[in-house]
C-alpha cells in the first residue's frame, strides 16, 4: 500500500495544534510515523546537543544514546547535510547498528536557521524499503514538522 504522506503532513499539523512543547511534538510524530509507515522497525529523532547527535523522542527498540558528526548513516546526514537513504546498511561503511534487525534505512536532516538541528531516522527490516517517492514525502514531512515546532 502507498503511504499517504499528504495525510500524514496534516495529521502532524492537527496533532501539534495548540502544542508548543518540542518533546510532546516529536513523540506523537514517531509514534504516527512508526504506525503509518508498514515494514519499519525504528522511527524517531536524533538532536544536535552541544555538538553531537543525542536520541530524542523514538520508537522501536533501545537505541544508542549519542553519535559523533561523521558516523553512522546520521552523523553522515548531519555532515554532508544531506538526506542518506541506504538500501542495505550492512554496505554502509561504519553503520552504527542498533537492532540487527534492520536491513535498511533513511536519515533526513532537520534545520533551524539554516543549521542542522537534528534528524529524523527511520529503519526498515526489508533491503531497499525506502523509494525515491518516501524519500519526497519523508522530506516534505519533516519540512512540516519543522514549521509546526517553530524551528
Ligand atoms: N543506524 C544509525 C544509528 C541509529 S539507529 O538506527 C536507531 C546510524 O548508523 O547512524
Amino acid at each position: 500500500m502507498k503511504t499517504d504522506y499528504v495525510w500524514m503532513a496534516a495529521q502532524m499539523e492537527a496533532l501539534a495544534e495548540g502544542v508548543e512543547y518540542e518533546v510532546t511534538n516529536l513523540a506523537n510524530a514517531a509514534a504516527l510515523l512508526y504506525e503509518s509507515l508498514e515494514e519499519i522497525n525504528w522511527a524517531g529523532f536524533y538532536l544536535m546537543r552541544d555538538g553531537e547527535l543525542v536520541l530524542g523522542p523514538f520508537q522501536g527498540k533501545i537505541a544508542c544514546t549519542k553519535i559523533a558528526v561523521g558516523k553512522g548513516v546520521c552523523g553522515t546526514a548531519v555532515e554532508k547535510d544531506r538526506i542518506q537513504c541506504v538500501p542495505d546498511v550492512h554496505a554502509f561503511a561504519g553503520h552504527i547498528a542498533c537492532d540487527s534487525a534492520s536491513n535498511s534505512e533513511i536519515v533526513i536532516p532537520i534545520h533551524k536557521n539554516g543549521y542542522v538541528w537534528g534528524v529524523l531516522d527511520i529503519d526498515s527490516p526489508k533491503k531497499g524499503r525506502f523509494s525515491l517517492e518516501d524519500e519526497q514525502g519523508l522530506e516534505m514531512f519533516v519540512r512540516k514538522l519543522e514549521e509546526v515546532l517553530g524551528l
